[in-house]
């Protein structure tokens, strides 16, 4: 056994699971949707509310704990995503940090967004705002058609108009579990000429806490993430990239106090620099800990590649298994190169009450509107025992023929 494989078995361990509470009462695979919070999480919140009350809340010690924990947290999402503190922005979730780059851009009546076919619904919304706020046009490019074989990058580059400022695209992409090859695609963006040069911003929902992600080397514009999801931390905490060349150019829409430099007279002098600048006044503080809480039992299980490799062995183990069944069909015909697993139940596309019949029984995927499909994930601590009673029951279910 390689040192990797005793390290990864070990996050399987029963033992290790235990630092997930949530994982003992059902057999979980929405980590896409949401976390399972660590026991160290919760115990983090807890403690920090009881701090907070015993030294403040309001007060000058409590204050300078925040802010000395806000700094730390910072530096843990800098770390595990490969990038240096400045560029961060504690946002509550991905969408926010959608809002303050769509939102901050100097948008001119005609110009043009160019998103693939696999964005949120809720990111989609901001678009739809702008278009009808600053009259800018947007399209949308066939990416999901690209799953099995064809190139993400050659169509991003063949929908690229002269009016292009910025493409929306996910790393990860939430329905089929493609990982999108991001280094080409914002490469593509920097060569094309056109009246602007063409930023990106990232929906980076499936991809911050899954994918061994190192901002510094990808050079991306805008790497929007949350805490909820892959990280397991609790709901509310998020974060925003911001590479140092856009940042002067993003202009903050909402703003408040946490974004502001004063003077003697605690008068605004400015706007801060760094990504606190898009930051904007009083959050959940007790939050951020939890979110450290769970980033730390992460690093006690391997580095964010060792864990994407696990992640991806025990995708794999699924996708072998589901292959196995006759009544399914993988949407990915090669195996996966991440968490998400997307599949169809071929005779029966009633896939929600395929969920429901499933969350009855404790077993805990979604469904998937556009392709329809059923999506299940596997974390790096979900045990090949969970994948392998997954499976016996979607084998069992398929047999049964239709479950209505
Ligand atoms: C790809 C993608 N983008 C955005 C979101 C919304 O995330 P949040 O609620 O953190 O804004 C999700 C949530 O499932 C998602 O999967």
């Amino acid at each position: 056994m390689t040192e990797f494989d005793l390290a990864m078995s070990l996050s399987q361990s029963p033992e290790f699971r235990q630092k997930f509470p949530g994982v003992n009462n059902k057999v979980y695979f929405n980590y896409g949707g949401q976390g399972i919070l660590p026991r160290a999480s919760l115990d983090a919140i807890l403690s920090t509310y009881q701090f907070l009350e015993e030294h403040g809340p309001f007060s000058i010690q409590a204050n300078a704990w925040i802010q000395e924990k806000t700094a730390l947290l910072r530096q843990d999402l800098a770390k595990e995503l490969g990038t240096t503190t400045e560029t961060l922005t504690i946002t509550d979730n991905v969408t926010a940090g959608c809002n303050i780059v769509l939102w901050g851009l100097d948008w001119q009546a005609g110009d043009h967004l160019l998103m693939t076919d696999c964005e949120h619904p809720g990111v989609i919304a901001i678009i739809e705002a702008l278009v009808d706020r600053f009259g800018i046009t947007y399209s949308t490019c066939p990416i999901a058609a690209t799953l099995n074989g064809s190139d993400p990058t050659q169509v991003i580059r063949e929908h690229l108009t002269p009016k292009t400022r910025l493409v929306l695209v996910s790393h990860l992409l939430w329905n089929t579990g493609q990982v999108l090859p991001l280094k080409e695609i914002i490469e593509v963006c920097r060569q094309y000429s056109g009246e602007y040069p063409v930023q990106v911003l990232v929906d980076a929902a499936q991809s911050a806490g899954s994918l061994a992600v190192n901002l510094s080397e990808l050079d991306v514009d805008y790497y929007a993430f949350t805490g909820h999801k892959w990280f397991c931390g609790p709901s509310g905490v998020g974060g925003l990239y911001v590479n140092p060349l856009r940042s002067p150019e993003l202009r903050p829409t909402y703003v408040g106090w946490r974004g502001i430099t004063y003077g003697k007279q605690g008068e605004m002098t400015g706007w801060k620099t760094d990504g606190s600048r898009f930051e904007i006044a009083t959050s959940a503080y007790p939050q951020f800990e939890g979110l450290r809480a769970a980033i730390a039992v992460h690093q006690s299980a391997g580095n964010s590649q060792e864990r994407y490799q696990k992640i991806c062995q025990n995708s794999v183990h699924l996708w072998e298994g589901l292959n196995q069944i006759p009544e399914i069909n993988c949407l990915k015909k090669t195996p996966p190169e991440a968490g998400l697993v997307s599949f169809e139940v071929k005779s029966d596309f009633s896939h929600h009450i395929w969920v429901q019949s499933l969350e009855k029984e404790g077993f805990f995927l979604r469904t998937i509107a556009s392709p329809n499909c059923i999506r299940a994930c596997c974390h790096y601590f979900t045990s090949p025992q969970e994948i392998d009673e997954l499976l016996t029951k979607i084998v069992e279910k398929s047999q049964k023929g239709t479950i209505h």
